[in-house]
């Protein structure tokens, strides 16, 4: 890794007391709502709870202290990189026009660094699981799932998790896709259609996000 972000992330880990005393959520107001929203209608939908992509993990403290106080006992889960993109995958979606200097803007981070930030909003239980969700071993992957949030931004994981996932939902489970809106230089919608095509669902969008019901 290069030294410009290692130095982020020694910084971030020995000031992420002070740094992340609020939960760093990086999802827009209406569709953190919306997600909060999903988990209370899925809540007695059996399965745990997967967000893919938490990047420094302030949904998902949100989502699992909304739960807690709401008595919802379930896993939730996180898959990410924890170093942000994979470059084979952002590379292609700047072909299609994503501004290449994105490139970084999820990297410095570490699965260490995300599991102080939950320690310390008494959300320890969040199970952290790292690896690109396109080739992450099957084993890995919750079965079956009440809820899953996909935020990834790029084409190919979006597409591949939605593969990957959709056959493990409970029937009532919700898939919630961020960056749908039309007009996104991040291009997670053109996986989210490519996928509702090939499976033959009627793709749905509220607040920029794609959902899909099982
Ligand atoms: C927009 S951020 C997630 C924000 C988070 N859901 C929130 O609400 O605060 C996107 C995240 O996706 C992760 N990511 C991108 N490509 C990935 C892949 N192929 N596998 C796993 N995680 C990936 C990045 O590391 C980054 O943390």
């Amino acid at each position: 890794m290069n030294v410009k972000y290692q130095l982020k992330r020694l910084a971030r880990s020995a000031l992420a007391p002070l740094l992340y005393r609020y939960p760093p959520f990086a999802l827009a107001p209406e569709r953190l709502y919306l997600f909060l929203h999903h988990l209370v209608e899925t809540k007695d939908v059996p399965g745990p709870i997967v967000e893919i992509g938490c990047n420094l993990g302030g949904t998902a403290v949100i989502a699992k202290q909304m739960l807690n106080r709401l008595g919802v006992d379930k896993p939730y889960v996180c898959i990410d990189t924890f170093d942000g993109f994979v470059d084979e995958q952002f590379a292609t979606d700047v072909a299609l026009g994503t501004p290449s200097g994105d490139q970084n803007l999820f990297s410095g981070n570490s699965r260490d660094l995300v599991a102080k930030i939950m320690q310390r909003h008494r959300c320890g239980d969040v199970a952290l699981v790292q690896g690109d969700v396109t080739t992450i071993p099957d084993a890995l992957l919750p079965q079956p799932c009440s809820a899953v949030l996909l935020d990834v931004d790029l084409t190919e994981p979006t597409y591949v998790a939605l593969k990957r996932f959709w056959p493990r939902m409970s029937p009532g489970g919700t898939i919630l896709v961020d960056d749908c809106q039309e007009s996104s230089s991040w291009k997670a919608r053109v996986g989210y259609s490519r996928f509702c095509e090939e499976a033959g669902l009627e793709p749905r969008y509220r607040y920029g996000m794609g959902l899909l019901t099982k």
